[in-house]
């Protein structure tokens, strides 16, 4: 079920190309070298051998049930795997000390889910200047055949809930891991202002909640991004 590759360009890519093909939900793509790492709109996530645990997991939903949400849910599985002082910054990033130290892609096929995450296990030298400023690292010693093993079962029983309740029944545990709560943000779309507000949680599709100056307002994922103001 789990596949380490030696070297992938993207394992979403992999293993959308899988999913295509037929392979169980619950399979797995792993490597230590991606070349092509892919993030979300359309950037791309940088990781040098080695440095980043670089996987992606097939999960088949049910025909029907809604997923909004869901990479929500798969955050709080990590951060609660990473455990000591980590964070989440809607819709997906994880921070650990105000940075980021993982990414989370979901990308579908119909109602197969590849999820793909990418944890910085040591910062990567090669990392453009812009995103070295706000990245982090684990600075874990644990390999990443380690944290992989403790990383899927918590994913897997955390899909299983969501698959059970959807995101409502995770939602208090976002909340508390929430890097914003109640602070000042702004929302930005495609680099340009477009809101800002009192960060108030996330609703039970997993939208954010901003109270603007007009009243509380939900912002849907898409191809927004949150700055701290
Ligand atoms: C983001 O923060 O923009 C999301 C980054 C997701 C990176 C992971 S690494 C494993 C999987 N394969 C990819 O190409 N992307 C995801």
């Amino acid at each position: 079920m789990i596949e380490w590759l030696e070297e992938c360009d993207s394992t979403n890519t992999c293993l959308l190309e899988r999913a295509r093909l037929g392979v169980p939900s619950g399979s797995v793509l792993a490597t230590r070298k991606q070349t092509g790492g892919r993030g979300r709109r359309g950037r791309s996530w940088v990781s040098a051998p080695g440095d980043s645990l670089t996987f992606s997991l097939l999960w088949r939903f049910t025909e029907g049930m809604p997923l909004a949400g869901l990479s929500l849910a798969v955050g709080v599985a990590v951060a609660d795997v990473i455990g000591e002082g980590v964070q989440l910054k809607w819709p997906n990033d994880i921070l650990q000390k105000g940075r980021k130290v993982g990414g989370i892609l979901i990308e579908l096929i119909g109602m197969a889910a590849v999820i793909g995450i990418g944890l910085n296990l040591r910062l990567p030298d090669a990392l453009p200047e812009e995103v070295r400023a706000s990245a982090g690292a684990l600075g874990s010693d644990l390999s990443h055949e380690a944290w992989l093993a403790q990383l899927l079962p918590v994913l897997m029983d955390t899909l299983k809930k969501f698959e059970r309740d959807g995101f409502s029944g995770l939602r208090e545990r976002w909340f508390s891991l929430n890097a914003h709560a109640d602070a000042w943000v702004r929302i930005l779309s495609e680099g340009a202002p477009l809101l800002e507000g009192y960060c108030r949680g996330v609703d039970a599709e997993g939208a954010l909640l901003l109270e603007t100056t007009t009243g509380i307002q939900r912002v849907l994922s898409g191809d927004v991004s949150l700055r701290l103001v």
